[in-house]
Protein backbone atom coordinates (compact mmCIF):
# COMPACT_ATOMS: atom_id res chain seq x y z
CA UNK A 1 0.00 0.00 0.00
CA UNK A 2 1.53 3.48 -0.71
CA UNK A 3 -0.17 6.92 -0.76
CA UNK A 4 0.83 10.22 -1.20
CA UNK A 5 -0.26 13.34 0.96
CA UNK A 6 -0.46 16.91 -0.61
CA UNK A 7 1.16 19.18 1.61
CA UNK A 8 0.97 23.21 1.43
CA UNK A 9 3.86 25.49 0.85
CA UNK A 10 7.04 24.65 2.06
CA UNK A 11 9.96 26.13 1.61
CA UNK A 12 12.47 24.70 -0.67
CA UNK A 13 15.85 23.69 0.72
CA UNK A 14 17.99 27.18 0.73
CA UNK A 15 20.88 27.22 -1.49
CA UNK A 16 23.29 30.11 0.11
CA UNK A 17 26.15 31.61 -2.76
CA UNK A 18 24.85 29.71 -5.38
CA UNK A 19 23.04 31.14 -8.51
CA UNK A 20 21.99 28.13 -10.74
CA UNK A 21 22.89 28.73 -14.59
CA UNK A 22 20.11 30.45 -16.42
CA UNK A 23 17.83 28.06 -18.59
CA UNK A 24 19.09 27.34 -21.93
CA UNK A 25 16.63 27.18 -25.56
CA UNK A 26 13.54 26.92 -24.36
CA UNK A 27 13.80 27.24 -21.03
CA UNK A 28 15.19 24.16 -20.45
CA UNK A 29 17.99 22.82 -18.18
CA UNK A 30 20.77 21.00 -18.33
CA UNK A 31 21.71 18.87 -15.48
CA UNK A 32 24.60 16.27 -14.56
CA UNK A 33 23.66 12.43 -13.78
CA UNK A 34 25.83 10.80 -12.16
CA UNK A 35 23.94 7.14 -11.89
CA UNK A 36 26.95 5.36 -9.63
CA UNK A 37 26.53 2.00 -7.97
CA UNK A 38 24.33 -0.06 -6.29
CA UNK A 39 20.73 1.23 -6.55
CA UNK A 40 22.17 4.75 -7.70
CA UNK A 41 21.35 3.62 -11.24
CA UNK A 42 17.62 2.59 -10.67
CA UNK A 43 16.29 4.99 -8.58
CA UNK A 44 17.66 7.96 -11.35
CA UNK A 45 16.20 6.16 -13.59
CA UNK A 46 13.14 6.49 -11.76
CA UNK A 47 13.30 10.51 -11.50
CA UNK A 48 13.79 10.66 -14.93
CA UNK A 49 10.69 8.90 -15.45
CA UNK A 50 8.78 11.07 -12.94
CA UNK A 51 10.33 14.22 -14.31
CA UNK A 52 10.15 13.16 -18.39
CA UNK A 53 6.03 12.01 -17.24
CA UNK A 54 5.89 15.25 -15.19
CA UNK A 55 6.94 17.49 -18.10
CA UNK A 56 10.16 18.91 -16.25
CA UNK A 57 11.79 21.23 -18.53
CA UNK A 58 15.31 19.07 -17.29
CA UNK A 59 17.75 17.38 -19.81
CA UNK A 60 20.06 15.08 -17.94
CA UNK A 61 23.38 14.50 -19.53
CA UNK A 62 24.23 11.19 -18.38
CA UNK A 63 27.96 10.49 -17.33
CA UNK A 64 28.83 7.06 -16.46
CA UNK A 65 31.60 6.93 -13.90
CA UNK A 66 32.87 3.23 -13.51
CA UNK A 67 34.35 2.60 -10.30
CA UNK A 68 35.95 -0.83 -11.49
CA UNK A 69 38.61 1.05 -13.57
CA UNK A 70 41.92 2.17 -12.07
CA UNK A 71 41.96 5.27 -14.23
CA UNK A 72 40.47 8.90 -13.01
CA UNK A 73 39.10 9.85 -16.63
CA UNK A 74 35.49 8.91 -15.25
CA UNK A 75 35.93 11.44 -12.76
CA UNK A 76 37.52 13.58 -15.02
CA UNK A 77 34.29 13.76 -17.34
CA UNK A 78 32.00 13.88 -14.84
CA UNK A 79 33.87 16.70 -13.17
CA UNK A 80 34.01 18.91 -16.10
CA UNK A 81 30.55 17.80 -17.03
CA UNK A 82 29.53 19.78 -13.33
CA UNK A 83 31.68 23.04 -14.32
CA UNK A 84 29.84 22.67 -17.18
CA UNK A 85 26.39 22.58 -16.46
CA UNK A 86 26.68 23.95 -12.56
CA UNK A 87 24.57 20.90 -11.16
CA UNK A 88 24.45 17.25 -10.62
CA UNK A 89 22.10 14.59 -9.22
CA UNK A 90 24.55 11.57 -8.39
CA UNK A 91 24.04 7.96 -6.79
CA UNK A 92 26.99 6.97 -4.41
CA UNK A 93 30.03 5.85 -6.63
CA UNK A 94 31.54 2.53 -4.68
CA UNK A 95 35.00 3.09 -3.01
CA UNK A 96 37.45 0.27 -3.74
CA UNK A 97 39.03 -0.47 -0.42
CA UNK A 98 41.74 -2.42 -2.14
CA UNK A 99 43.40 0.77 -3.29
CA UNK A 100 46.21 2.64 -2.03
CA UNK A 101 45.58 4.68 1.61
CA UNK A 102 46.66 7.87 -0.64
CA UNK A 103 43.52 7.18 -3.40
CA UNK A 104 40.96 9.79 -2.18
CA UNK A 105 37.15 7.67 -2.45
CA UNK A 106 35.76 9.10 -5.84
CA UNK A 107 33.08 10.95 -3.97
CA UNK A 108 35.56 12.77 -1.91
CA UNK A 109 37.41 14.02 -5.17
CA UNK A 110 34.29 15.13 -7.17
CA UNK A 111 33.85 17.21 -3.55
CA UNK A 112 36.99 18.82 -3.64
CA UNK A 113 37.60 19.24 -7.22
CA UNK A 114 34.57 21.89 -7.03
CA UNK A 115 35.12 22.78 -3.59
CA UNK A 116 31.74 21.69 -2.22
CA UNK A 117 32.51 22.39 0.73
CA UNK A 118 29.17 22.58 2.75
CA UNK A 119 27.00 19.43 2.90
CA UNK A 120 23.39 19.71 3.74
CA UNK A 121 20.92 17.43 4.81
CA UNK A 122 16.94 18.19 6.50
CA UNK A 123 16.22 15.68 8.28
CA UNK A 124 12.57 16.05 9.01
CA UNK A 125 9.45 13.87 10.41
CA UNK A 126 7.11 12.61 7.27
CA UNK A 127 3.91 12.17 7.12
CA UNK A 128 2.51 8.29 7.54
CA UNK A 129 6.63 7.31 8.89
CA UNK A 130 6.36 5.24 11.80
CA UNK A 131 9.12 6.24 14.19
CA UNK A 132 9.83 6.77 17.97
CA UNK A 133 10.30 10.03 17.74
CA UNK A 134 7.57 12.86 15.83
CA UNK A 135 7.76 16.29 14.59
CA UNK A 136 11.79 16.26 14.22
CA UNK A 137 12.93 18.95 12.26
CA UNK A 138 17.12 19.58 12.12
CA UNK A 139 19.36 20.99 9.53
CA UNK A 140 22.82 19.74 9.89
CA UNK A 141 25.34 21.54 8.29
CA UNK A 142 28.63 18.99 7.42
CA UNK A 143 31.91 20.63 6.60
CA UNK A 144 32.76 18.39 2.98
CA UNK A 145 36.62 19.56 2.38
CA UNK A 146 38.55 18.43 4.72
CA UNK A 147 38.76 17.23 8.53
CA UNK A 148 39.22 13.75 8.86
CA UNK A 149 39.01 13.17 4.77
CA UNK A 150 42.25 14.35 3.70
CA UNK A 151 43.52 10.79 2.98
CA UNK A 152 46.91 11.65 4.74
CA UNK A 153 47.93 8.37 6.16
CA UNK A 154 51.15 6.58 6.80
CA UNK A 155 52.56 4.00 8.42
CA UNK A 156 55.95 5.49 10.68
CA UNK A 157 57.10 2.26 11.19
CA UNK A 158 55.22 -0.86 11.13
CA UNK A 159 52.42 -1.27 13.04
CA UNK A 160 52.03 2.57 14.10
CA UNK A 161 49.94 4.30 11.95
CA UNK A 162 48.94 8.36 11.60
CA UNK A 163 46.60 9.74 10.09
CA UNK A 164 45.89 13.46 9.29
CA UNK A 165 42.93 15.08 10.48
CA UNK A 166 42.99 18.91 8.84
CA UNK A 167 41.28 22.32 9.83
CA UNK A 168 41.78 25.41 8.54
CA UNK A 169 40.89 28.68 9.61
CA UNK A 170 38.98 29.96 6.52
CA UNK A 171 37.50 26.96 6.12
CA UNK A 172 35.59 27.01 9.51
CA UNK A 173 34.73 30.28 9.05
CA UNK A 174 33.24 29.57 5.76
CA UNK A 175 31.07 26.73 6.95
CA UNK A 176 30.37 28.23 10.35
CA UNK A 177 29.20 31.15 8.24
CA UNK A 178 27.14 29.06 5.89
CA UNK A 179 25.22 27.32 8.82
CA UNK A 180 24.66 30.66 10.32
CA UNK A 181 23.09 32.53 7.15
CA UNK A 182 21.07 29.15 6.40
CA UNK A 183 19.82 29.60 9.60
CA UNK A 184 18.73 33.17 9.39
CA UNK A 185 17.14 32.46 6.04
CA UNK A 186 14.82 30.13 7.37
CA UNK A 187 14.08 31.42 10.40
CA UNK A 188 16.05 29.25 12.94
CA UNK A 189 16.89 30.56 16.34
CA UNK A 190 19.77 27.91 17.25
CA UNK A 191 23.15 26.65 16.05
CA UNK A 192 24.63 24.13 17.92
CA UNK A 193 28.22 23.31 16.81
CA UNK A 194 29.67 19.61 17.76
CA UNK A 195 32.80 19.28 18.01
CA UNK A 196 35.62 17.20 20.46
CA UNK A 197 37.59 19.81 21.77
CA UNK A 198 37.91 18.45 24.81
CA UNK A 199 40.41 16.17 23.83
CA UNK A 200 41.28 17.46 20.18
CA UNK A 201 42.44 20.88 22.02
CA UNK A 202 44.15 22.52 18.36
CA UNK A 203 42.12 21.37 15.29
CA UNK A 204 38.51 20.86 16.69
CA UNK A 205 39.67 24.12 18.88
CA UNK A 206 39.88 25.93 16.02
CA UNK A 207 36.82 25.05 14.34
CA UNK A 208 34.54 25.91 17.47
CA UNK A 209 36.66 28.81 17.71
CA UNK A 210 35.81 29.88 14.41
CA UNK A 211 31.97 28.90 15.29
CA UNK A 212 32.24 31.72 18.62
CA UNK A 213 33.83 34.24 15.97
CA UNK A 214 30.67 33.59 13.50
CA UNK A 215 27.93 33.59 15.92
CA UNK A 216 28.57 37.09 17.54
CA UNK A 217 27.99 38.39 14.20
CA UNK A 218 24.25 36.71 14.43
CA UNK A 219 23.47 38.35 17.51
CA UNK A 220 19.41 37.11 16.46
CA UNK A 221 20.63 33.62 16.88
CA UNK A 222 21.40 31.48 19.80
CA UNK A 223 25.16 29.79 19.87
CA UNK A 224 25.81 26.88 22.00
CA UNK A 225 28.11 23.79 21.73
CA UNK A 226 27.73 19.30 22.12
CA UNK A 227 30.47 16.97 22.42
CA UNK A 228 29.80 14.76 19.63
CA UNK A 229 29.30 11.81 22.00
CA UNK A 230 26.89 13.16 24.15
CA UNK A 231 24.99 15.02 20.98
CA UNK A 232 24.93 11.55 19.44
CA UNK A 233 23.20 10.28 22.76
CA UNK A 234 21.14 13.48 22.97
CA UNK A 235 20.10 12.67 19.48
CA UNK A 236 18.51 9.35 20.46
CA UNK A 237 17.06 10.61 23.67
CA UNK A 238 15.71 14.10 23.17
CA UNK A 239 16.20 14.70 19.63
CA UNK A 240 13.99 18.19 19.62
CA UNK A 241 16.12 20.26 21.65
CA UNK A 242 18.21 20.31 18.27
CA UNK A 243 17.39 22.97 15.84
CA UNK A 244 20.77 23.75 13.19
CA UNK A 245 23.99 21.83 13.68
CA UNK A 246 27.45 22.71 12.08
CA UNK A 247 30.34 20.37 12.22
CA UNK A 248 33.51 18.69 11.06
CA UNK A 249 33.74 15.91 8.12
CA UNK A 250 33.33 13.04 9.87
CA UNK A 251 31.23 13.99 13.05
CA UNK A 252 28.76 14.59 10.65
CA UNK A 253 28.96 11.64 8.75
CA UNK A 254 28.22 9.73 12.08
CA UNK A 255 25.28 12.06 13.12
CA UNK A 256 23.76 12.82 9.85
CA UNK A 257 23.07 8.74 9.95
CA UNK A 258 21.99 8.88 13.60
CA UNK A 259 19.22 11.50 12.15
CA UNK A 260 18.18 9.40 8.85
CA UNK A 261 17.66 7.22 11.18
CA UNK A 262 15.57 8.94 13.83
CA UNK A 263 13.00 9.92 10.72
CA UNK A 264 12.93 6.95 8.63
CA UNK A 265 16.05 5.75 7.10
CA UNK A 266 18.49 6.23 4.93
CA UNK A 267 16.10 6.02 1.76
CA UNK A 268 13.95 9.44 3.12
CA UNK A 269 16.66 12.27 3.37
CA UNK A 270 18.18 13.71 0.43
CA UNK A 271 21.38 15.66 0.71
CA UNK A 272 23.04 18.20 -1.04
CA UNK A 273 26.60 19.74 -1.54
CA UNK A 274 27.46 23.10 -1.94
CA UNK A 275 30.31 25.47 -3.12
CA UNK A 276 30.08 28.74 -4.48
CA UNK A 277 29.86 27.69 -7.78
CA UNK A 278 28.04 24.54 -8.14
CA UNK A 279 25.16 22.18 -6.06
CA UNK A 280 25.73 17.85 -6.25
CA UNK A 281 22.71 16.55 -5.04
CA UNK A 282 22.75 12.73 -3.79
CA UNK A 283 21.13 11.13 -0.68
CA UNK A 284 22.01 11.97 2.98
CA UNK A 285 23.86 8.56 3.80
CA UNK A 286 25.36 8.45 0.60
CA UNK A 287 25.64 4.56 0.63
CA UNK A 288 25.21 2.54 -2.58
CA UNK A 289 22.76 0.04 -0.77
CA UNK A 290 24.39 -2.96 -3.09
CA UNK A 291 22.71 -5.60 -0.95
CA UNK A 292 19.17 -4.30 -2.14
CA UNK A 293 20.19 -3.44 -5.65
CA UNK A 294 18.14 -4.23 -8.74
CA UNK A 295 15.35 -5.83 -6.61
CA UNK A 296 12.69 -2.86 -6.95
CA UNK A 297 12.91 -2.43 -2.91
CA UNK A 298 14.95 0.70 -2.69
CA UNK A 299 12.89 4.01 -1.38
CA UNK A 300 13.18 6.27 -3.73
CA UNK A 301 11.99 9.27 -1.78
CA UNK A 302 15.34 10.56 -0.94
CA UNK A 303 16.47 11.21 -5.21
CA UNK A 304 12.79 12.52 -5.52
CA UNK A 305 12.85 15.00 -2.74
CA UNK A 306 16.34 16.00 -4.07
CA UNK A 307 14.68 16.94 -6.69
CA UNK A 308 12.19 19.10 -5.70
CA UNK A 309 14.99 20.81 -3.34
CA UNK A 310 17.11 21.70 -6.16
CA UNK A 311 17.13 25.75 -7.51
CA UNK A 312 17.17 24.35 -10.60
CA UNK A 313 13.29 22.86 -10.14
CA UNK A 314 11.98 26.29 -8.91
CA UNK A 315 10.29 25.78 -12.46
CA UNK A 316 7.77 24.07 -9.99
CA UNK A 317 7.44 27.29 -7.75
CA UNK A 318 7.95 26.88 -4.17
CA UNK A 319 5.38 24.57 -3.81
CA UNK A 320 6.16 21.24 -2.79
CA UNK A 321 3.47 19.56 -4.53
CA UNK A 322 4.74 16.21 -3.89
CA UNK A 323 5.81 15.97 -0.30
CA UNK A 324 4.13 12.79 -0.36
CA UNK A 325 5.30 10.21 2.21
CA UNK A 326 3.58 7.44 2.93
CA UNK A 327 5.86 4.90 0.94
CA UNK A 328 5.87 1.83 2.27
CA UNK A 329 8.62 0.14 0.89
CA UNK A 330 10.72 -2.58 2.78
CA UNK A 331 13.42 -0.23 4.30
CA UNK A 332 10.26 1.64 5.89
CA UNK A 333 8.26 -1.53 7.22
CA UNK A 334 6.32 -2.36 4.14
CA UNK A 335 6.08 -4.60 1.39
CA UNK A 336 5.63 -2.39 -1.57
CA UNK A 337 8.10 -1.66 -4.48
CA UNK A 338 10.09 0.94 -5.69
CA UNK A 339 7.92 0.92 -8.82
CA UNK A 340 4.31 1.24 -7.71
CA UNK A 341 5.91 4.30 -5.29
CA UNK A 342 6.99 6.12 -8.38
CA UNK A 343 3.53 4.80 -10.30
CA UNK A 344 1.54 6.38 -6.63
CA UNK A 345 3.35 9.49 -7.41
CA UNK A 346 2.76 10.00 -10.78
CA UNK A 347 -0.84 9.30 -10.56
CA UNK A 348 -1.08 12.06 -8.13
CA UNK A 349 0.65 14.57 -10.49
CA UNK A 350 -2.02 13.50 -13.29
CA UNK A 351 -4.80 13.96 -11.31
CA UNK A 352 -3.76 16.98 -9.47
CA UNK A 353 -2.61 18.59 -12.65
CA UNK A 354 -1.03 21.04 -9.97
CA UNK A 355 2.33 20.65 -11.55
CA UNK A 356 1.47 20.94 -15.11
CA UNK A 357 -0.46 23.78 -14.47
CA UNK A 358 2.76 25.56 -12.35
CA UNK A 359 4.55 24.82 -15.76
C1 LIG B 1 42.58 32.75 4.27
O1 LIG B 1 41.81 33.78 3.68
C2 LIG B 1 42.48 35.01 3.57
C3 LIG B 1 41.46 36.05 3.13
O2 LIG B 1 40.73 35.60 2.04
C4 LIG B 1 43.65 34.86 2.64
O3 LIG B 1 44.33 36.08 2.52
C5 LIG B 1 44.59 33.80 3.20
O4 LIG B 1 45.64 33.57 2.30
C6 LIG B 1 43.84 32.50 3.46
N1 LIG B 1 44.71 31.59 4.18
C7 LIG B 1 45.00 30.38 3.73
C8 LIG B 1 45.90 29.57 4.58
O5 LIG B 1 44.56 29.93 2.69
C1 LIG C 1 24.91 16.73 27.33
O1 LIG C 1 23.98 17.65 26.80
C2 LIG C 1 22.99 18.12 27.69
C3 LIG C 1 22.18 19.17 26.98
O2 LIG C 1 21.39 18.69 26.03
C4 LIG C 1 23.62 18.76 28.92
O3 LIG C 1 22.59 19.10 29.82
C5 LIG C 1 24.61 17.81 29.55
O4 LIG C 1 25.26 18.50 30.58
C6 LIG C 1 25.60 17.33 28.53
N1 LIG C 1 26.47 16.35 29.13
C7 LIG C 1 27.78 16.40 29.03
C8 LIG C 1 28.54 15.32 29.71
O5 LIG C 1 28.34 17.30 28.42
Amino acid sequence: HTSLLLCPHRPVLGILHFLPPPAKYGGRHTVTLIPGDGIGPELLNHVREVFRFSCVPVDFEVVNVNSALETDDDMNNAITAIRRNGIALKGNIETKHTMAPSVKSRNNLLRTSLDLYANVMHCQSLPGVQTRHKNIDIMIIRENTEGEYSSLEHESVSGVVESLKIITRNNSLRIADYAFKLAREKGRRRVTAVHKANIMKLGDGLFLQCCREVASGYPDITFDSMIVDNTTMQLVSKPHQFDVMVMPNLYGNVVSNVCAGLVGGPGLVPGANYGNAYAVFETATRNTGKSIAGKNIANPTAMLLNKMQSQILMAFGDSCFFCFLQLHTADIGGQGTTSEVVQTIMRIIQSGGQLTTEL
